[in-house]
């Protein structure tokens, strides 16, 4: 065959077909070039939008690895400082505060959860008076606390609602006491919202914030977080009787209506990835701060696959928080907030 020249040449790199394209409208014009795409970013993540949520254990002088989430670790008290030290340094604005809690310390009805010295509390004191600066979030919970791994207290097999709530208000108000400037329900019982916010008002605690699990998932996400505290060990079945149902999108702009009117401050929800269309639509309905957690299974699957050399590890991170941003949440509780806040703040 005769070598491709002239005419011939062109013809065959430009088929007739592109030929007879006439594109006044070409959106990747606009993608040319670093400058460009950089001018045209919607969406912008910054260190501003970042929680970091930080597991405390017992003892001192002791970081413990969690193995399902690599490159995250339990802090004994005095090191959990360090940690609080760490982010200050980095402008992160908050930490949220998990406990792992000593089994012999975990009973029927989450006793040590109202004990003022537990491990939450010795945590969120010990941060406040080196850093009073640093926003402290507390969960509001009973699972670390219970031997049966429930967020409530249990009757059989029911958690029980009414029961727990008021166990749940003793517990912001020691949380409170302790130094946290936002107690976050995550234990989705109904009404919660209303009766801390009372507890809060009726001790003098008027500013104290409330964010508010308000949709939060029963998941397989939550697993690695569950090594963390130790509640894999102690959970009893599962937690569908409270968490919701993935199925339901609607339910969680019910849920969230309820703990608006019941004097929530900021709404979350939980997970992240697979409820960016929650996040939107909670935005989009009440206006108010919006965050969402990119929980530990999140946080572990990127990791596991980067570790495989399967993908781009801080690719992945910068592209799912910045997802979280285009979705419309105002921060973001990740366990890459050290990670990303490195990459964002010149020290
Ligand atoms: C418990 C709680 C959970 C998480 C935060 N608070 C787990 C659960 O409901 O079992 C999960 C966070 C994560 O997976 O990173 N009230």
């Amino acid at each position: 065959m005769a070598p491709i020249t002239g005419k011939a040449k062109v013809e065959r790199l430009r088929p007739a077909a592109a030929e007879r394209l006439d594109l006044a409208v070409r959106p990747r014009r606009n993608r040319k070039a670093e400058w460009s795409r950089r001018i045209a970013a919607e969406n912008v993540l910054t260190v501003d939008d970042l929680v970091w949520p930080v597991f405390v254990c017992d003892g001192e002088n002791k970081r413990e690895a969690i193995p399902s989430m690599p490159g995250v670790e339990r802090h004994s008290v005095d090191e959990i400082v360090r940690v609080a030290e760490y982010a200050v340094k980095l402008k992160i604005p908050a930490l949220a505060i998990f406990p792992n809690t000593r089994r012999e310390l975990r009973d029927e009805r989450g006793s040590e959860a109202l004990n003022p010295d537990n491990l939450a509390c010795r945590a969120l004191r010990a941060i406040k008076k080196e850093f009073p600066g640093l926003g402290l979030v507390a969960d509001v919970a009973l699972d670390p606390y219970t031997s049966h791994g429930h967020d409530g207290v249990i009757a059989g097999d029911r958690v029980l609602n009414d029961e727990s709530v008021a166990i749940l208000v003793d517990q912001a108000l020691v949380l409170t006491e302790a130094g946290a400037d936002v107690v976050a329900p995550s234990d989705m019982m109904d009404g919660r919202v209303g009766a801390i916010r009372k507890g809060l008002d009726e001790h003098g605690f008027v500013d104290t914030q409330i964010l508010s699990y308000a949709a939060k998932y029963a998941s397989a996400f939550y697993g690695p977080f569950r090594d963390a505290v130790g509640t894999n060990a102690t959970l009893t079945g599962d937690k569908r009787t409270y968490q919701m149902d993935y199925a339901n999108g609607d339910e969680a702009l019910r849920e969230a209506a309820l703990d608006v009117e019941q004097g929530a401050d900021m709404l979350m929800v939980k997970p992240g990835l697979p409820y960016l269309d929650i996040v939107w639509r909670v935005k989009e309905a009440f206006g108010l701060p919006t965050l969402v957690y990119q929980v530990s299974g999140e946080y572990a699957s990127i990791m596991a696959a980067a570790q495989n050399g399967w993908i781009d590890g801080d690719k992945a991170m910068i592209e799912t928080l910045t997802g979280f941003k285009r979705a419309g949440a105002d921060a973001i509780l990740t366990y890459f907030a050290p990670r990303v806040a490195e990459k964002l703040t010149k020290l």
